[in-house]
Protein backbone atom coordinates (compact mmCIF):
# COMPACT_ATOMS: atom_id res chain seq x y z
CA UNK A 1 0.00 0.00 0.00
CA UNK A 2 1.44 3.36 -1.00
CA UNK A 3 1.75 5.80 2.08
CA UNK A 4 0.78 9.58 1.75
CA UNK A 5 2.27 12.11 4.26
CA UNK A 6 1.36 16.17 3.79
CA UNK A 7 0.93 19.17 6.37
CA UNK A 8 -0.40 22.42 6.69
CA UNK A 9 1.13 25.12 9.02
CA UNK A 10 -0.94 26.67 12.27
CA UNK A 11 -0.23 30.19 11.09
CA UNK A 12 -3.39 31.38 10.59
CA UNK A 13 -7.28 30.54 9.57
CA UNK A 14 -7.13 28.19 6.91
CA UNK A 15 -7.97 29.26 2.97
CA UNK A 16 -10.01 27.96 0.34
CA UNK A 17 -6.51 27.74 -1.65
CA UNK A 18 -4.83 25.39 1.47
CA UNK A 19 -8.86 23.48 1.16
CA UNK A 20 -8.85 23.32 -2.58
CA UNK A 21 -5.60 22.72 -3.18
CA UNK A 22 -4.33 20.26 -0.40
CA UNK A 23 -6.97 19.33 1.94
CA UNK A 24 -9.50 18.16 -0.75
CA UNK A 25 -7.04 16.18 -2.03
CA UNK A 26 -6.29 14.45 1.38
CA UNK A 27 -9.60 13.37 1.81
CA UNK A 28 -9.97 11.69 -1.71
CA UNK A 29 -6.56 9.98 -0.94
CA UNK A 30 -7.28 8.66 2.42
CA UNK A 31 -9.65 5.81 0.60
CA UNK A 32 -6.51 4.38 -1.25
CA UNK A 33 -3.57 5.08 0.82
CA UNK A 34 -1.79 4.73 4.43
CA UNK A 35 -2.47 8.74 4.88
CA UNK A 36 -0.71 11.06 7.61
CA UNK A 37 -1.75 14.21 8.33
CA UNK A 38 0.26 16.57 10.29
CA UNK A 39 -0.03 20.10 11.64
CA UNK A 40 3.68 21.57 11.46
CA UNK A 41 3.60 23.75 14.67
CA UNK A 42 7.49 23.41 14.44
CA UNK A 43 7.35 25.22 10.80
CA UNK A 44 5.14 27.83 12.14
CA UNK A 45 7.60 29.33 14.64
CA UNK A 46 9.85 30.08 11.83
CA UNK A 47 8.42 33.41 11.83
CA UNK A 48 6.88 35.19 15.05
CA UNK A 49 3.97 33.76 16.77
CA UNK A 50 1.60 34.50 19.70
CA UNK A 51 2.15 31.49 21.72
CA UNK A 52 -1.74 31.17 22.98
CA UNK A 53 -3.15 31.87 18.80
CA UNK A 54 -0.57 29.39 17.99
CA UNK A 55 -2.22 26.72 20.37
CA UNK A 56 -5.34 28.00 19.04
CA UNK A 57 -4.46 27.35 15.73
CA UNK A 58 -2.30 23.96 15.88
CA UNK A 59 -6.20 22.40 17.43
CA UNK A 60 -8.28 24.64 14.69
CA UNK A 61 -6.28 23.23 11.86
CA UNK A 62 -6.63 19.54 13.05
CA UNK A 63 -10.31 20.28 13.41
CA UNK A 64 -10.39 21.48 10.07
CA UNK A 65 -8.90 18.30 8.89
CA UNK A 66 -11.56 15.95 10.23
CA UNK A 67 -14.53 18.56 9.54
CA UNK A 68 -13.40 18.43 5.95
CA UNK A 69 -14.35 14.78 5.66
CA UNK A 70 -10.45 13.34 7.36
CA UNK A 71 -11.38 10.03 8.85
CA UNK A 72 -9.55 9.32 11.87
CA UNK A 73 -10.21 5.79 11.42
CA UNK A 74 -8.45 5.68 7.92
CA UNK A 75 -6.07 8.31 8.51
CA UNK A 76 -3.32 9.19 11.33
CA UNK A 77 -3.65 12.90 12.01
CA UNK A 78 -1.26 14.43 14.69
CA UNK A 79 0.82 17.53 15.33
CA UNK A 80 4.41 17.87 14.38
CA UNK A 81 6.03 18.50 17.55
CA UNK A 82 4.58 15.67 19.23
CA UNK A 83 6.95 13.31 17.42
CA UNK A 84 10.53 14.62 18.33
CA UNK A 85 11.89 12.52 15.03
CA UNK A 86 11.01 15.34 13.42
CA UNK A 87 13.77 17.61 15.06
CA UNK A 88 16.15 15.01 15.02
CA UNK A 89 16.15 13.87 11.52
CA UNK A 90 15.51 17.47 10.46
CA UNK A 91 19.05 17.97 11.88
CA UNK A 92 20.91 15.00 10.09
CA UNK A 93 19.55 16.20 7.07
CA UNK A 94 21.16 19.69 7.25
CA UNK A 95 24.09 17.75 7.55
CA UNK A 96 23.50 16.77 4.00
CA UNK A 97 21.81 19.82 2.64
CA UNK A 98 23.80 22.78 0.94
CA UNK A 99 23.99 26.11 1.75
CA UNK A 100 23.26 27.05 -2.11
CA UNK A 101 20.01 24.60 -2.43
CA UNK A 102 18.10 26.67 0.58
CA UNK A 103 19.13 29.87 -1.24
CA UNK A 104 17.93 28.79 -4.16
CA UNK A 105 14.10 28.32 -2.53
CA UNK A 106 11.80 31.17 -3.76
CA UNK A 107 9.66 30.69 -0.60
CA UNK A 108 12.58 31.69 1.16
CA UNK A 109 13.60 34.55 -0.76
CA UNK A 110 10.22 35.27 -0.63
CA UNK A 111 8.98 35.27 2.85
CA UNK A 112 12.31 36.86 3.91
CA UNK A 113 11.98 39.78 2.28
CA UNK A 114 8.36 40.31 4.21
CA UNK A 115 10.01 40.11 7.65
CA UNK A 116 12.52 42.53 9.38
CA UNK A 117 14.33 39.33 11.21
CA UNK A 118 15.27 36.60 9.42
CA UNK A 119 15.44 33.56 11.61
CA UNK A 120 18.00 30.77 10.61
CA UNK A 121 14.74 28.36 11.08
CA UNK A 122 13.25 30.17 8.61
CA UNK A 123 16.45 28.96 6.23
CA UNK A 124 16.44 25.19 6.98
CA UNK A 125 12.40 25.20 7.23
CA UNK A 126 12.56 23.44 3.74
CA UNK A 127 14.95 20.44 5.59
CA UNK A 128 12.75 20.17 8.68
CA UNK A 129 9.87 19.65 5.91
CA UNK A 130 12.32 16.80 4.35
CA UNK A 131 12.46 15.15 7.19
CA UNK A 132 8.44 15.15 7.53
CA UNK A 133 8.10 13.26 4.54
CA UNK A 134 11.21 11.04 4.52
CA UNK A 135 10.31 9.62 7.74
CA UNK A 136 7.47 8.08 6.75
CA UNK A 137 8.96 6.76 3.62
CA UNK A 138 5.92 8.96 1.93
CA UNK A 139 5.57 7.84 -1.90
CA UNK A 140 2.80 10.56 -2.70
CA UNK A 141 2.83 13.82 -0.98
CA UNK A 142 -0.29 16.03 -1.71
CA UNK A 143 -0.05 19.71 -2.06
CA UNK A 144 -0.22 22.74 -4.02
CA UNK A 145 1.97 23.87 -6.48
CA UNK A 146 3.88 26.42 -4.77
CA UNK A 147 5.65 23.15 -2.42
CA UNK A 148 7.17 22.06 -5.49
CA UNK A 149 9.73 23.41 -5.14
CA UNK A 150 10.66 21.96 -1.77
CA UNK A 151 9.80 18.59 -2.69
CA UNK A 152 12.31 18.69 -5.64
CA UNK A 153 14.47 19.49 -2.55
CA UNK A 154 13.57 16.79 -0.55
CA UNK A 155 14.23 14.10 -3.36
CA UNK A 156 17.83 15.25 -3.40
CA UNK A 157 18.62 15.08 -0.57
CA UNK A 158 16.99 11.59 -0.42
CA UNK A 159 18.89 10.35 -3.55
CA UNK A 160 22.20 11.96 -2.11
CA UNK A 161 21.36 9.95 1.45
CA UNK A 162 20.86 6.87 -0.16
CA UNK A 163 23.47 6.79 -2.69
CA UNK A 164 25.85 7.13 0.38
CA UNK A 165 24.45 4.80 2.41
CA UNK A 166 22.28 2.52 0.75
CA UNK A 167 18.71 2.39 0.20
CA UNK A 168 17.15 4.38 3.01
CA UNK A 169 14.67 6.24 2.32
CA UNK A 170 11.76 6.43 -0.41
CA UNK A 171 12.24 8.99 -3.03
CA UNK A 172 8.77 10.73 -2.54
CA UNK A 173 6.27 12.31 -5.77
CA UNK A 174 4.51 15.76 -5.30
CA UNK A 175 0.71 14.82 -5.84
CA UNK A 176 -0.35 18.33 -7.17
CA UNK A 177 -4.04 18.70 -8.54
CA UNK A 178 -4.05 20.26 -12.25
CA UNK A 179 -6.68 22.67 -11.38
CA UNK A 180 -6.95 24.66 -8.30
CA UNK A 181 -2.68 23.73 -7.55
CA UNK A 182 -2.65 27.14 -7.21
CA UNK A 183 -5.31 29.33 -6.15
CA UNK A 184 -5.02 33.00 -6.68
CA UNK A 185 -6.03 35.95 -4.42
CA UNK A 186 -9.06 37.86 -5.24
CA UNK A 187 -7.43 40.93 -5.08
CA UNK A 188 -4.56 40.40 -7.35
CA UNK A 189 -4.64 37.49 -9.47
CA UNK A 190 -0.79 37.22 -9.88
CA UNK A 191 -0.30 36.55 -6.06
CA UNK A 192 -1.17 33.11 -4.74
CA UNK A 193 -4.44 33.43 -2.44
CA UNK A 194 -2.62 32.86 1.22
CA UNK A 195 -3.72 32.88 4.79
CA UNK A 196 -0.75 35.44 5.83
CA UNK A 197 -1.97 38.44 3.58
CA UNK A 198 -1.98 41.16 5.14
CA UNK A 199 -5.42 42.32 3.39
CA UNK A 200 -8.56 39.78 4.95
CA UNK A 201 -10.36 40.91 1.23
CA UNK A 202 -7.27 38.95 -0.14
CA UNK A 203 -8.94 35.55 0.41
CA UNK A 204 -11.64 33.26 1.81
CA UNK A 205 -10.88 31.79 4.92
CA UNK A 206 -12.86 28.32 5.73
CA UNK A 207 -14.47 30.20 8.48
CA UNK A 208 -15.54 33.17 7.15
CA UNK A 209 -19.48 33.23 7.45
CA UNK A 210 -21.59 33.56 4.35
CA UNK A 211 -22.29 37.56 4.41
CA UNK A 212 -18.34 37.69 4.13
CA UNK A 213 -18.05 35.41 1.87
CA UNK A 214 -20.83 37.09 -0.90
CA UNK A 215 -19.06 40.36 0.31
CA UNK A 216 -15.45 39.42 -0.35
CA UNK A 217 -16.36 37.75 -3.85
CA UNK A 218 -18.25 40.73 -4.85
CA UNK A 219 -15.45 42.91 -4.01
CA UNK A 220 -12.89 40.50 -5.81
CA UNK A 221 -11.73 42.28 -8.98
CA UNK A 222 -12.01 40.71 -12.69
CA UNK A 223 -10.43 41.55 -15.67
CA UNK A 224 -11.20 43.72 -18.55
CA UNK A 225 -13.62 42.31 -21.36
CA UNK A 226 -17.34 41.53 -19.90
CA UNK A 227 -17.06 37.58 -20.75
CA UNK A 228 -16.82 34.60 -18.45
CA UNK A 229 -13.96 32.56 -20.39
CA UNK A 230 -11.33 30.15 -18.46
CA UNK A 231 -7.73 31.79 -20.46
CA UNK A 232 -5.50 32.07 -17.44
CA UNK A 233 -3.10 34.05 -19.82
CA UNK A 234 -5.42 37.12 -20.69
CA UNK A 235 -8.39 36.60 -17.84
CA UNK A 236 -6.48 35.25 -14.58
CA UNK A 237 -8.65 36.44 -12.61
CA UNK A 238 -11.71 35.37 -14.09
CA UNK A 239 -10.23 32.22 -14.43
CA UNK A 240 -8.89 32.07 -11.04
CA UNK A 241 -12.93 32.36 -10.14
CA UNK A 242 -14.21 29.66 -12.43
CA UNK A 243 -11.69 27.51 -11.17
CA UNK A 244 -12.87 28.05 -7.06
CA UNK A 245 -16.41 27.56 -9.00
CA UNK A 246 -15.40 24.02 -10.89
CA UNK A 247 -14.08 22.97 -7.17
CA UNK A 248 -16.42 23.82 -4.82
CA UNK A 249 -19.89 22.76 -7.55
CA UNK A 250 -17.50 19.49 -8.84
CA UNK A 251 -18.45 20.66 -12.19
CA UNK A 252 -15.91 21.43 -15.00
CA UNK A 253 -14.47 24.35 -16.35
CA UNK A 254 -16.96 24.13 -19.60
CA UNK A 255 -19.73 23.50 -17.42
CA UNK A 256 -19.01 26.83 -16.02
CA UNK A 257 -17.73 28.57 -19.11
CA UNK A 258 -21.26 27.38 -20.82
CA UNK A 259 -23.43 28.08 -17.66
CA UNK A 260 -22.30 31.63 -17.83
CA UNK A 261 -21.27 32.38 -21.37
CA UNK A 262 -23.40 34.85 -22.20
CA UNK A 263 -23.99 36.58 -18.89
CA UNK A 264 -21.46 38.78 -17.41
CA UNK A 265 -19.69 38.77 -14.50
CA UNK A 266 -22.44 39.54 -11.76
CA UNK A 267 -24.51 36.70 -11.61
CA UNK A 268 -21.53 34.24 -12.07
CA UNK A 269 -19.77 36.00 -9.11
CA UNK A 270 -23.15 35.60 -6.78
CA UNK A 271 -23.71 31.87 -8.12
CA UNK A 272 -19.92 31.67 -7.38
CA UNK A 273 -20.57 33.11 -3.88
CA UNK A 274 -23.25 30.85 -3.11
CA UNK A 275 -21.81 27.95 -4.47
CA UNK A 276 -18.69 28.68 -2.01
CA UNK A 277 -21.14 29.12 0.88
CA UNK A 278 -22.80 25.47 0.33
CA UNK A 279 -19.51 23.78 0.28
CA UNK A 280 -18.39 25.28 3.25
CA UNK A 281 -21.71 25.16 5.19
CA UNK A 282 -21.11 21.45 6.57
CA UNK A 283 -17.54 21.91 7.45
CA UNK A 284 -18.25 24.97 9.59
CA UNK A 285 -20.99 23.35 11.34
CA UNK A 286 -18.73 19.95 12.14
CA UNK A 287 -15.68 22.16 13.25
CA UNK A 288 -17.50 23.84 15.75
CA UNK A 289 -18.44 20.48 17.12
CA UNK A 290 -15.16 18.93 16.99
CA UNK A 291 -13.85 22.05 18.65
CA UNK A 292 -15.76 21.42 21.35
CA UNK A 293 -15.14 18.50 22.39
CA UNK A 294 -12.79 16.51 23.67
CA UNK A 295 -12.66 13.75 20.14
CA UNK A 296 -9.91 15.57 18.82
CA UNK A 297 -7.41 15.27 22.17
CA UNK A 298 -8.01 11.50 21.32
CA UNK A 299 -7.41 11.62 17.86
CA UNK A 300 -4.45 13.49 18.18
CA UNK A 301 -2.99 11.38 21.24
CA UNK A 302 -3.37 8.77 19.43
CA UNK A 303 -2.21 9.25 15.86
CA UNK A 304 0.99 11.24 17.55
CA UNK A 305 1.71 7.57 18.91
CA UNK A 306 1.38 5.66 15.49
CA UNK A 307 3.47 8.55 14.01
CA UNK A 308 6.08 8.38 17.10
CA UNK A 309 6.52 4.43 16.43
CA UNK A 310 6.54 4.79 12.50
CA UNK A 311 9.27 7.62 13.20
CA UNK A 312 11.06 6.15 15.55
CA UNK A 313 12.36 3.28 12.91
CA UNK A 314 13.41 5.26 10.53
CA UNK A 315 15.45 7.16 12.73
CA UNK A 316 17.25 4.28 14.42
CA UNK A 317 18.23 3.02 10.91
CA UNK A 318 19.52 6.37 9.97
CA UNK A 319 21.38 7.00 12.91
CA UNK A 320 22.81 3.59 12.93
CA UNK A 321 24.49 4.52 8.84
CA UNK A 322 25.69 7.81 9.69
CA UNK A 323 27.61 6.48 12.60
CA UNK A 324 25.92 7.60 15.63
CA UNK A 325 26.97 4.97 18.74
CA UNK A 326 23.79 2.89 20.24
CA UNK A 327 24.29 1.16 23.26
P1 LIG B 1 1.09 25.79 3.95
O1 LIG B 1 0.72 25.65 5.38
O2 LIG B 1 1.53 27.11 3.45
O3 LIG B 1 -0.11 25.33 3.04
C1 LIG B 1 -0.74 24.09 3.23
C2 LIG B 1 -1.09 23.43 1.91
O4 LIG B 1 -1.97 24.27 1.15
C3 LIG B 1 -1.43 24.50 -0.14
N1 LIG B 1 -1.79 25.87 -0.56
C4 LIG B 1 -2.41 26.16 -1.69
N2 LIG B 1 -2.87 25.39 -2.70
C5 LIG B 1 -3.47 26.02 -3.73
N3 LIG B 1 -3.64 27.36 -3.80
C6 LIG B 1 -3.19 28.17 -2.81
N4 LIG B 1 -3.36 29.47 -2.88
C7 LIG B 1 -2.55 27.57 -1.69
N5 LIG B 1 -2.00 28.06 -0.55
C8 LIG B 1 -1.54 27.00 0.13
C9 LIG B 1 0.07 24.35 0.04
O5 LIG B 1 0.71 24.07 -1.18
C10 LIG B 1 0.13 23.22 1.02
O6 LIG B 1 -0.01 21.98 0.34
N6 LIG B 1 5.67 23.77 3.78
C11 LIG B 1 4.25 23.48 3.82
C12 LIG B 1 3.85 22.67 5.01
C13 LIG B 1 4.60 21.40 5.20
C14 LIG B 1 4.44 20.21 4.45
C15 LIG B 1 5.31 19.26 5.05
C16 LIG B 1 3.68 19.87 3.35
C17 LIG B 1 5.50 21.14 6.18
N7 LIG B 1 5.91 19.86 6.09
C18 LIG B 1 5.43 17.95 4.56
C19 LIG B 1 3.81 18.57 2.85
C20 LIG B 1 4.66 17.65 3.45
C21 LIG B 1 3.49 24.79 3.88
O7 LIG B 1 3.99 25.81 4.27
O8 LIG B 1 2.18 24.70 3.54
Amino acid sequence: MKRVLSGIQPSGTLTIGNYLGAIRNFVKLQDEADCLFCVVDMHAITVPQDPEALRHNTRAVAALYLASGIDPEKATVFVQSHVPQHAELGWILQCFTYHGELERMTQFKDKSSRHEVVTAGLFTYPVLMAADILLYNAHLVPVGEDQKQHLELTRDVAGRFNRRFGDTFVVPEPYIPEIGGRIMSLENPEKKMSKSDESANAYISMLDDPDTIRRKIGRAVTDSEREVRFDPERKPAVSNLMTIYALCADVSLEDVERRFGGQGYGPFKKELAEVVIERLAPIQARYQEVMASSELDDVLRKGAERARELAAATLRDVQRKVGFLQV
